[in-house]
């Protein structure tokens, strides 16, 4: 706890990302990824192995891009770097251990739906919402990778807008989440997209409840898919244990 705090503290970053509590849950996530190595650790190789397999079909020295890189966890860094792969790494928030950890990586802070900032000055001004235009890439990577992000992309927006008493519509997150989809699409490149799909409360091994992660993006079925025991009992509860089921799409 003292050593989160510590980090918090020392970890460069705007104060309305801080506000907002993109940090704060950073650095939870690294936490989160050490108490649950064990029940992580299948979907991590399931990303990587999907990762490894898709950058083998780009030519040596490829640009990819990886949004929502994050700690890392579920990326075959090693890999590839082997392949002389050039890795963009883009994220609202990362913390100084993973770029120093990972030299030969470029990392871009950056939020990818283009609303936080403008959410954040809203709810100060109690002026409309309005996101940033479109990320306009100067050059195309030959691979774009949404990893693990998708679902996330309206969580803090809502609470932070909820904790201050702004109600964002009914279809807010519904939006957030197609434009993602929509600007992965519209990229014209080789898109792999991960996200979990729903999340099953368990208790004694029985479904309780079920909820959705996504909207109606217009998807297909995933190309694959497979368990995340994001959060086995004792985690997040001391009955209940959270499973995401997670999918991946290529484009
Ligand atoms: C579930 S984590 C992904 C896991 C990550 N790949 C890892 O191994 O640590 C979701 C990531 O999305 C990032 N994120 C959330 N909203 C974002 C946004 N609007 N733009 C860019 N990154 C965002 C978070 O900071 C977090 O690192």
């Amino acid at each position: 706890m003292i050593f989160e705090a510590v980090q918090h503290f020392f970890t460069p970053a705007p104060s309305y990302i801080r506000k907002m509590g993109y940090l704060r849950e950073a650095i939870a996530i690294e936490a989160r990824a050490k108490r649950c190595k064990i029940a992580w650790q299948p979907h991590l190789d399931n990303c990587k192995e999907l990762l490894i397999n898709v950058a083998d079909k780009l030519d040596p020295q490829s640009n990819i891009m990886i949004l929502g890189s994050g700690g890392l966890h579920d990326v075959p860094c090693e890999a590839l770097l082997r392949n002389g792969h050039n890795i963009t790494c883009v994220d609202v928030v990362h913390l100084p251990k993973t770029v120093k950890r990972y030299k030969g990586f470029r990392f871009i802070t950056r939020d990818v739906s283009g609303l936080i900032k403008p959410l954040y000055e809203t709810v100060k001004t109690g002026a409309r919402v309005k996101a940033d235009p479109p990320w306009e890439l100067i050059k195309t990577p030959d691979l774009i990778i949404s990893l693990n992000l998708l679902s996330q992309l309206a969580m803090k927006l809502i609470e932070y807008a909820e904790h201050h008493g702004k109600d964002l519509g009914i279809l807010f997150a519904d939006n957030v989440l197609k434009a993602h989809v929509d600007w992965l699409k519209n990229q014209n490149t080789r898109v792999l997209l991960i996200s979990d799909i729903y999340r099953e409360y368990r208790v004694g091994g029985k479904v309780v409840e079920t909820v959705a992660s996504l909207p109606d993006l217009n998807l297909n079925e995933p190309d694959q898919s497979w368990d995340w025991n994001i959060a086995p009992k004792g985690e997040a509860d001391k009955e209940i244990s959270i499973r995401h089921k997670v999918g991946a799409w290529h484009f």
